[in-house]
């Protein structure tokens, strides 16, 4: 089949900092994805995006070429309406867990297709995947009876959904082109398009943890993304959220899960509690749903406990089976009495990352057990000799490098001075 175009043309327009017409964008991304265009053509243009940016509908039309690459999901059977969340991603968010179970309980329909870890970020199925026998992957079928069987689905998207994302992405992560706003939304809208979900909230994290460091860089990804998804009829909020500061207080698979356990059961820290409860209410309101009951309430009287049991066994998972416990375990002691002023949620994410709990390539197996209990969050009172965090990992060896990166994650002060943490939730955007 001959090209109506070649690939140096739409590279050399976004070098020259010129509009990609829609023909150009529909064509590359398909011809990208039948593999017409090269992988070192496509790196090129994604650097020339990175560095000159797009419009929005540049931005528009290239989210829709990639949700056009594959299949588009309809949960139209489904008598509850549908709404998903997404968060940019942060060290120790694990809200996904107890959220969609919670939002089920109280009258939504959650179809949470969600990934895996790289780096210092870990991913929810690596996380779910901690749980004896649980699995990530279902078939569409599957996907839909437990959704009507339980109102919450959490799995892996499959290869049909938005494959041209999955190229792209992969050859971003090498290219050094991943932070680019219209990249970031058009990746992440794609995918939550094509989910087929009728209503969406985005947690966009912002902070020294998160992919966005920048607040203002976090709005503006917030803002493109919420203006994708109204575009496509989808209602769309965006809430700009903390991520200096690692959320709640375990960073790695298992603890994360038994952590999430908690919160189910009625416990769990605060600012765990405090954003699942703002985002099932967001998620409702958004879906407009009359809940059934209360969040907080369904918290503390085993409603949403009882949807993720349902949820978990549905998807072949024991919720009473022994979860991963790492075979070594280090504690590091504060070393001065005071108040935490800081805790560096990028430092903290590494450090578990290194004792084992998240991958450095693509496919890598992970320590389920491994990772890192804080012990005294900012603003709160420590004594020297104490722990401020317990590690856990499988090999001793990963103690020490783990601890390089420890020993400057946190300040310990005095009473009166500053304690340095954004505020839990920055901004909230709506279409
Ligand atoms: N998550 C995605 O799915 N895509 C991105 O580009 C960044 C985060």
């Amino acid at each position: 089949m001959s090209e109506p175009f070649a690939a140096v043309e739409v590279i050399s327009a976004k070098r020259d900092k010129q509009e990609l017409s829609d023909a150009h964008i529909d064509w590359i991304i398909d011809a990208y994805t039948r593999g017409v265009v090269a992988d070192e053509q496509m790196s090129a243009l994604l650097m020339a995006i990175l560095l000159n940016g797009m419009n929005s509908r540049e931005i528009s039309r290239w989210t829709d070429a990639m949700i056009n690459s594959g299949e588009r999901m309809s949960w139209s059977i489904l008598t509850r309406p549908t709404v998903d969340k997404h968060s940019t991603g942060g060290v120790g968010d694990k809200i996904t867990l107890p959220l969609a179970p919670l939002v089920a309980a109280c009258g939504g329909a959650v179809p949470q297709l969600s990934g895996r870890g790289l780096g210092h970020t870990g991913g929810t199925l690596d996380k779910l995947e901690s749980i004896p026998g649980w699995r990530a992957s279902l078939s569409n079928d599957e996907m839909l009876k437990v959704l009507q069987d339980v109102g919450a689905v959490i799995c892996a998207a499959g290869a049909g959904l938005a494959p041209a994302d999955k190229k792209l992405y992969a050859l971003r992560d090498v290219t050094a082109t991943v932070q680019a706003i219209p990249l970031i939304a058009s990746s992440i809208m794609s995918k939550k398009i094509a989910e087929g979900t009728s209503a969406l909230v985005l947690d966009v994290k912002t902070g020294s943890g998160a992919f966005m460091s920048d607040p203002d860089d976090a709005r503006e990804l917030a803002r493109t993304m919420v203006e994708l998804g109204k575009r496509a009829g989808v209602t769309t909020r965006a809430l700009v959220t903390a991520m200096d500061v690692p959320l709640g207080l375990t960073a790695g698979n298992a603890l994360e899960v038994r952590e999430s356990v908690e919160v189910l059961a009625g416990g769990g820290p605060a600012d765990i509690v405090e954003l699942t409860l703002i985002l099932a209410r967001e998620m409702l309101d958004a879906a407009k749903i009359k809940p059934l009951m209360d969040p907080a309430d369904a918290l503390k009287n085993g409603a949403a406990m009882d949807h993720w049991r349902r949820m978990i066994s549905a998807q072949g998972g024991d919720p009473d089976g022994k979860l991963p416990v790492a075979k070594e375990r280090q504690e590091f002691l504060a070393p001065t009495s005071g108040v935490v002023t800081r805790m560096d949620a990028m430092s903290v994410g590494l450090g578990a990352w290194r004792l084992g709990a998240g991958r450095a390539v693509q496919g890598e197996k992970l320590q389920l057990g491994a990772g890192i209990e804080i012990h005294a969050k900012p603003g709160e009172h420590i004594q020297a000799g104490t722990p401020l965090y317990t590690l856990h990992t499988d090999e001793s060896a990963r103690f020490e490098r783990a601890l390089d990166v420890l020993q400057t994650s946190f300040t310990i002060g005095s009473e009166s001075d500053p304690i340095h943490r954004l505020p839990l939730i920055l901004d909230r955007i709506e279409g």
